[in-house]
């Protein structure tokens, strides 16, 4: 067994950001990840890290634009914490020698970004997320922080009291991708999940193969509820063929949509006839869709995304990622050509429960970055608001789990407070088909079989126990013939695609359930069939589809339970936002394999004010 004072779970942004945290606070911290630390999916990210840096901005106007943006279902403290903290973490990554954009007199360079009163989001031309990531790297290098890297991290070791407030994480269950060795991590002050987002629950994203949501499905299996699932991002330039996303920045530095008759149609069909095409993303995906729908797409599928009067220096200077692109995976020559976009899944709002300090209801289990719902987006993100939570939050996780007060949060966790029980109406009775899966002796949590008392045990039992428990597992997918993984996920990837989307109707998230659920029907029957014990992506990509089934019936079930309009989710039956009944989050608990739903208020109540809830337009 390993052993170290704090384990971050993942080398993101968020991962890299808490361990060197968690260090400087004199904690013995390692790195858990599925992959090396620059190969994560932050690298991909291009636009921006907003923070209100200059003169004529501030934070608090950061703070309003973001809770405008997530149509008020924002938690206040989270996100004044983010817009306040911000400045000087983007000042810290500079200090660190990120190679930042600069202006003539040298000044880091900001540009007008969806949804912002103020041009605040700070970049690296269109590869900020590569720049932040080496920048923090290198820190982690400088530092010796330990990393086991292509370790894939598969399940908590966690008490099993009958409440999830009860119980406390003492490490992780980890698979050596190069060696097949399954092994226990004990952490003897916290676990930081920063594994990044599901995107791979859909089948047109913007997010990597290795975005399967592991943090999210292994904290949810633990005890620890999912938050505002329903709230999918679609980010409406993606490169229609692969997904690849070209960066709002196109649009922050001028760029134009057009449609197929030509029309620039985000103010000629009024879709926002102020902010144009730098509206919040959510209106932006739906206007294209609309146009789409209603004929006026190109090909029946895409609007084009024009760049070329912004001039040759100028698309070079600041946006060089994008031009390569656009030709590298749709052939299209940016600086003579417009370019083809559609909507495509992006991000995740939700994620595990967390307040503040990056704390779930878990002791010991925090979460930070996309996996994490503190929740600063709420029911839909403003583009150049991810790369800040990363790096706010990862370190406030990272602090907290190593030990620093940080002051009592205000947003609570878990079945505490104030919170109300849901009923959902679905077409299969939930518990038809558990979650659970054949060799799963124990639920992810460690939670025993029998439901026995193993609160007793000691932190290295508890880490002992989850390591037979998942090699049982494992035992299990690999000794028995049965069901590839492949199929299981292609349907569910198509059936959300198809029907939990931009546009939203209840008779398909109902379709989307029953495949769903049909999903899981068969995962009963997977098998791996690669015997190998070596670099076992067969085994590694089942692992993963049953996380994606867990997200992907999360998503649905609170897409389907939310019947009001707001931010990102748009339902065909419920055109408006119902403030008096839903101004409150989702919440979703494992409750052993028959998801449970149940409500929280949204906390309104910042620091110095109530955000008010006002008609959001653009
Ligand atoms: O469009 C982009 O560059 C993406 C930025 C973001 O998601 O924050």
């Amino acid at each position: 067994m390993y052993e170290h004072d704090v384990i971050v779970v993942g080398a993101g942004g968020a991962g890299l950001r808490a361990a060197i945290a968690a260090q400087e606070e004199g904690a013995d911290v390692a790195i858990v990840t599925k992959l090396h630390p620059v190969r994560s999916h932050t690298g991909a990210a291009e636009g921006g890290i907003n923070a209100a840096l200059r003169e004529g901005d501030s934070w608090e106007d950061h703070a309003y634009d973001t809770m405008k943006g997530s149509d008020y279902l924002g938690d206040a403290p989270a996100v004044e914490t983010l817009c306040k903290e911000s400045p000087k973490e983007t000042m810290q990554l500079e200090h660190w020698g990120m190679a930042f954009s600069r202006d003539e007199d040298g000044r880091v360079s900001q540009r007008p970004f969806g949804g912002l009163s103020f041009p605040r989001t700070t970049y690296a031309g269109a590869e900020t997320g590569h720049q932040l990531l080496h920048t923090m790297y290198e820190q982690l290098v400088k530092r010796g922080i330990e990393v086991y890297d292509e370790w894939y991290a598969t399940r908590l070791a966690v008490s099993d009291e009958e409440r999830p407030e009860d119980r406390t994480c003492h490490g992780v269950v980890a698979y050596d991708i190069q060696s097949g060795e399954i092994a226990g991590f004990r952490a003897r002050k916290g676990v930081v999940l920063a594994t990044g987002g599901p995107g791979q629950v859909y089948d047109h994203t913007t997010n990597a193969v290795s975005n399967t949501g592991d943090g999210v499905a292994m904290a949810y299996r633990a005890g620890a509820p999912m938050e505002d699932m329903e709230f999918i991002q679609f980010h409406p330039t993606t490169l229609p063929s692969t997904g690849v996303l070209i960066s709002e920045g196109v649009r922050g530095e001028g760029g134009i949509l057009y449609n197929a008759e030509g029309e620039r149609f985000m103010y000629e069909h009024g879709y926002a006839n102020n902010a144009g095409e730098l509206a919040s993303r959510d209106v932006v995906s739906r206007a294209e869709l609309t146009e789409v729908n209603e004929g006026r797409g190109i090909e029946d599928e895409y609007v084009h995304l024009d760049m070329r009067h912004l001039g040759e220096e100028r698309i070079v200077d600041r946006l060089e990622n994008i031009l390569h692109l656009a030709e590298d995976f749709e052939g299209v020559d940016g600086i003579e050509e417009p370019m083809p976009v559609k909507p495509g899944q992006h991000y995740a709002m939700g994620g595990v429960e967390t307040d503040e300090n990056g704390e779930t209801c878990i002791t010991g289990l925090y979460a930070a970055g996309e996996c994490a719902c503190a929740s600063v987006h709420g029911a839909n993100r403003l583009g150049g608001n991810a790369l800040p939570e990363l790096i706010v939050f990862g370190k406030r996780a990272g602090q907290h789990a190593a030990g620093r007060d940080l002051g009592t949060a205000k947003i609570e966790t878990g079945k505490r407070g104030e919170f109300e029980v849901g009923e959902v109406e679905t077409p299969v009775e939930p518990g038809e088909i558990s979650g659970g899966e054949p060799g799963d002796v124990a639920a992810d949590g460690g939670k025993a079989a029998d439901g026995g008392a193993t609160a007793e045990l000691t932190p290295e039992e508890c880490v002992e126990r989850a390591v037979t428990d998942e090699r049982t597992r494992v035992d299990a997918l690999m000794s028995r013939d049965g069901t590839n993984h492949a199929n299981i996920r292609a349907k569910v990837q198509k059936s959300m695609t198809r029907f939990v989307n931009v546009f939203r109707e209840e008779e398909g998230l109902k379709q989307a359930l029953r495949d769903i659920r049909e999903a899981r029907e068969a995962y009963q029957d997977v098998a791996v069939s690669d015997p190998s014990r070596t670099f076992n992506t067969d085994l590694i990509q089942t692992i993963e589809t049953r996380n994606l089934l867990d997200i992907a019936e999360a998503i649905t079930l609170g897409a389907l339970v939310r019947d009001e309009f707001r931010g990102a989710h748009w339902r065909a039956e419920h055109q408006e936002r119902k403030d008096e009944s839903w101004l409150k989050h989702t919440m979703l608990s494992w409750n052993d394999g028959t998801p449970e739903v149940w409500f929280r208020p949204v906390v309104l109540e910042g620091e110095d004010k109530r955000y008010e809830p006002k008609v959001r337009s653009y």
